[in-house]
């Protein structure tokens, strides 16, 4: 929470029924410690009333360009001055064309142009019907505002308010919160490749049952998020959790360790960064029963033996890639007690540059962990935080051994 605590946002509304998803955003931009200055055109007035945006952002909301209230009479220039950025949620098609001919006949479109381009970005969500989208006109657009400098989100898939299904729809608010916490955060990892893996892994012992471990995945996750807001092209491989896949990071299912090592060795070419966060089973039954292993009155249970799974995260660190610097290896490690002399032994015994110690019980399936990060230079104690709060932490310390190891 608070993570836009001292960002003024203005927010502004266009014509589009998703009008009804910006209340919505505005209350969550508000409640992450924003100030939101809502300013629409009469089209959006439409679609909902000044009345609920004032009540939900705390201010009067701006809607003419002749508004009177403002002494030298220049809304448009006293707006955008103050903001640190503009969000147009929704962007109808019609507003974003006008945005990119440099129109300025509403208060909304001549506040956008009159920005000081270089310090108040503008961001663009766009929500329409499906034709409108895929329209090349549409299409032409949104290449050309990235090309002016404006950061246009993706749009979501599904059923649209006037029946039709296809892309087109505006993002909901809270992936749009996402998309604007993580458009804030500093670039540390830019340019980077960042494979991630995450979660439990399960091993079957026949259809019905398997072996796996408490391992929530929510680490890992919040690795990749951190990744991904840092400005790293970031691909999360996670073992079976019930996480939603951050923004903008690409995510690979797999259930069992060896289904995991492959989904890594295919994304392993690419990487400049490998991030091993899952709980890899450390051994797998010898053998899967192909149908259900059944009670056969003997009063004896089955025996099961196991075989070792390949190590993942050694391997990784073992190839060509990873000794010659072209691939930085971060490892962890889960443990009881003991942690700085066992992360430190993991780390020599993984044949990896970083390694990160935590204590599994007490991060298990929890929201908040504690991290010791242990190197050549020595260790570095996070305390205790959130998830997301260590991730970025994580992520930073990374860009620094990046930094000073290229
Ligand atoms: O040996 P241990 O399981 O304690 O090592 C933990 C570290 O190694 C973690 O980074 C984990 O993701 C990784 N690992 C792996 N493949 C395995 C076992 C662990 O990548 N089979």
């Amino acid at each position: 929470m608070n993570e836009l605590a001292g960002k003024h946002i203005v927010l502004g509304l266009t014509g589009g029924i998703a009008c009804y998803k910006a209340a919505e955003l505005c209350r969550a931009l508000v409640k992450e410690g924003a100030t939101v200055q809502v300013v629409m055109t009469e089209a959006a007035a439409q679609f909902i009333t000044p009345v609920t945006m004032q009540a939900l952002s705390n201010r009067p909301v701006y809607h003419s360009q002749w508004d009177a209230r403002e002494p030298n009479n220049m809304a448009h220039i006293n707006l955008s001055r103050e903001a640190d950025a503009i969000l147009i949620a929704p962007a109808s098609a019609d507003f974003m064309a006008k945005l990119l001919h440099g129109r300025a006949d509403d208060l909304l479109s001549l506040m956008c142009l009159a920005r000081p381009i270089e310090t108040v970005p503008l961001l663009v969500a766009p929500a329409m019907n499906r034709e409108m989208w895929a329209h090349p006109s549409t299409q032409r657009n949104v290449v050309q505002l990235k090309a002016d400098g404006a950061v246009v989100f993706d749009v979501g898939s599904g059923e649209q308010a006037c029946g039709e299904v296809g892309d087109g729809r505006m993002l909901e608010p809270a992936e749009l919160l996402e998309e604007v916490i993580a458009f804030f955060r500093p670039k540390l990892l830019r340019g980077q490749r960042v494979l991630v893996t995450a979660g439990p892994t399960y091993e079957a012992i026949d259809p019905v049952r398997g072996i796996t471990n408490l391992s929530s995945g929510k680490m890992g996750f919040a690795i990749a998020r951190a990744a991904r807001e840092a400005g790293a092209d970031v691909t999360l491989v996670a073992g079976p959790v019930h996480l939603a896949t951050p923004r903008g990071v690409r995510r690979v299912d797999v259930r069992s360790a060896r289904d995991m090592q492959a989904a890594v060795q295919v994304q392993l070419p690419d990487a400049t960064v490998f991030i091993a966060t899952a709980a890899v089973a450390d051994w797998r039954p010898a053998n899967t029963a192909e149908q259900k292993i059944k009670k056969d009155g003997s009063g004896q249970p089955p025996a099961l033996s196991f075989v070792e799974n390949p190590d993942i995260l050694a391997s990784a660190a073992q190839s060509e890639r990873a000794k010659s610097g072209a691939l930085y290896c971060v490892g962890f490690a889960a443990e009881s007690h003991d942690l700085l002399a066992h992360a430190q032994a993991k780390r020599a015994r993984k044949g990896v540059p970083l390694l990160v110690g935590n204590i599994g019980p007490a991060t298990f399936g929890q929201d908040d962990n504690a991290l010791l990060l242990v190197d050549a230079q020595g260790t570095v104690e996070l305390p205790r935080a959130g998830k997301l709060t260590l991730a970025r932490q994580l992520a930073a310390e990374i860009a620094r051994r990046l930094s000073v190891g290229r």
